[in-house]
């Protein structure tokens, strides 16, 4: 099999992750793996199940009876499918994205999970966001880029995001929300988030989509003959 080429982004919250990397991945052919989307998978399952995110017992009896799957539409959208069945709009609410960050807590949560990104890696080249990327997923990366923001700045895109979507939202909440996620998914012991030795940081909060995608690019081809 021919050598496939992976570009790690990870960073915090609303850094603006998933919406450069899907528009990276489209000019450069790549396939875009969202991963936050397989841990919300995880906890919209267990939550369905009435079992609590932080319970480490409870997710790790149900946990094996859960099977999740990334498919690809024609347009190059990542939906995720629980036991067969569509789950990509409904594993988008803050109820959800605060319980994604506890269950991505677990050991038996991020070891069935490690191989499946794993193996999308070897299969195709990829731009995969996350939080554990470039440390543990792909430590072997082509590029890898953490990308963050003031938390300020991810809360007033998150508002104005999920708001589009029709959703009622509230700043300040949301900040709230924003920090204690911070918080959770640096300080947990397994796979935190950090900043890796071979990380390029690029700092989006004074910057527009179109100046980050572009510095972005700018370090990708440095790194990658494309
Ligand atoms: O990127 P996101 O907001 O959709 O991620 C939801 C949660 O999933 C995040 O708070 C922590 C967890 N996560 C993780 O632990 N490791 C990843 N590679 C991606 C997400």
């Amino acid at each position: 099999m021919a050598k496939t080429v992976s570009i790690a982004i990870d960073g915090p919250a609303g850094a603006g992750k998933s919406t450069i990397a899907r528009r990276l991945a489209a000019e450069l052919g790549y396939y875009y793996v969202d991963t936050g989307a397989i841990y919300r998978t995880v906890a919209y399952f267990i939550d369905l199940l009435g079992v609590s995110p932080k319970d480490a017992d409870g997710v790790a009896r149900y946990v094996d009876e859960l099977t999740v799957g990334i498919e690809y539409d024609e347009a190059g959208v990542q939906h995720m499918i629980m036991n067969g069945m569509d789950v990509t709009d409904d594993i988008r609410t803050p109820d959800i994205s605060q319980k994604a960050s506890l269950v991505s807590a677990h050991a038996c949560v991020r070891e069935m999970l490690l191989d499946m990104q794993r193996d999308v890696a070897k299969a195709h080249n990829v731009i995969m966001d996350g939080r554990d990327i470039g440390s543990v997923v792909l430590p072997r990366a082509n590029v890898k880029i953490f990308l963050t923001a003031s938390a300020e700045v991810r809360a007033k895109r998150r508002t104005e995001e999920l708001t589009a979507k029709g959703q009622k939202v509230n700043y300040n909440q949301i900040l709230k929300d924003i920090q204690q996620r911070d918080y959770q998914d640096t300080h947990r012991e397994i796979a935190p988030l950090k900043m890796c030795r071979d990380s390029v940081k690029v700092d989006t909060s004074e910057m527009d989509i179109d100046e980050v995608v572009a510095t972005i690019k700018r370090i990708v081809a440095e790194k990658v003959k494309l």
